[in-house]
């Protein structure tokens, strides 16, 4: 009997073909909406596979309706939407998609980057709202990149995809992480600094950790305080990471210049949430990896994670060794 699999969405066509070849496969083919819980917690009852993504919130609960589940491939490098622990304690295995968008994302990371340091899409805007006069002196001005300090907050291979690039703009790098990274300080002078430093000295903050319990709301007004007046915070992560109200104020208050914000706390984001209102927010609606190819190479990976669990081996990237 082949082992049956639900997709909590439409997927390349390739990869949905690959697992249908070896699985009995049922589908949420609604494209532009996760599917929801109480249909997952029916969907999860007899299956032993699940291909998820970062919208399907797994947890204990869920996980107890599993009767047969063996593995939870995430089609995403995070997999916070997924209670590790009580998938790890009922022998389910997880896997996630890394490396395959570490350059992807660090392209995107660095094109907000770019992009709120001069303004981009307030200045685009401008000019299609007929308000571009004249050429003036102090017109839409922003802050210089090149020879500026970056600080990455969390120094994970898409950490380090982001200060490769930085190097080609003479920025100085400092890093907080949990263990030093003596590999990023040999290729590209990086220096590792206490957190608080960091946030003092740096013109640009990209926060590129994991989120997990210890790392929600690692930066809220007390950090931000810590800031130059004049420094922009991009968040490619996750929202929760940056406490969002304290990051408004600080943005309002001129306490920070800009803020470059791909994900947030819920998503997608309310159209009235303060941080839309502010001019120096870019938003963007989660799309850092989202470039054709990686996000084919994306899901080509969890279905293999998902296939190598349930022919009874060990996948190639299983969180929950
Ligand atoms: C991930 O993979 O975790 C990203 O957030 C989606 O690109």
């Amino acid at each position: 009997m082949k082992p049956r699999v639900y997709i909590t969405r439409t997927i390349p066509q390739e990869t949905l073909t690959r697992i249908k070849e070896v699985c009995d496969v049922k589908i949420w083919d609604e494209e532009d909406v996760p599917v929801p819980y109480e249909v997952l917690e029916k969907e999860i009852t007899e299956v032993e596979g699940l291909y998820s993504l970062l919208t399907d919130k797994i947890d204990q609960a869920l996980l107890e309706k599993a009767k047969n589940l063996k593995v939870i491939s995430n089609m995403a490098v995070g997999f916070n939407n997924i209670d590790l622990a009580a998938a790890s304690q009922k022998g389910m295995m997880v896997t996630n998609t890394p490396g395959v968008l570490t350059e992807t994302t660090a392209d995107f990371t660095f094109a907000l980057l770019l992009a709120t340091a001069r303004r981009m899409i307030e200045a685009a805007n401008f000019l299609r709202q007929g308000k571009w006069k004249t050429w003036s002196p102090m017109l839409l001005t922003g802050q210089d990149i090149y020879e500026a300090t970056l600080g990455i907050i969390g120094m994970g291979r898409i950490g380090e995809g982001v200060v490769k690039r930085a190097k080609g703009f003479d920025m100085r790098v400092l890093y907080y992480n949990r263990t030093r990274k003596p590999e990023a300080e040999e290729k590209f002078g990086a220096e590792y600094v206490a957190m608080d430093t960091l946030l003092r000295e740096s013109d640009f903050v990209c926060v590129m950790t994991p989120y997990t319990p210890e790392t929600t709301n690692l930066i809220g007004a007390r950090e931000l305080s810590l800031m130059k007046k004049t420094a922009i915070l991009i968040n490619t992560a996750r929202g929760g990471i940056v406490n969002e109200e304290a990051l408004y104020h600080a943005l309002k208050q001129g306490e920070l210049w800009a803020a470059g914000l791909d994900v947030f706390e819920n998503e997608p984001v309310a159209l009235d949430h303060p941080l839309l209102t502010l001019p120096n927010v870019v938003a963007l609606p989660h799309i850092g990896s989202a470039s054709e190819k990686t996000r084919t190479t994306m899901a080509n990976l969890a279905a293999e994670n998902l296939l190598t669990a349930l022919a009874g081996k060990t996948p190639p990237n299983l969180v929950n060794r």
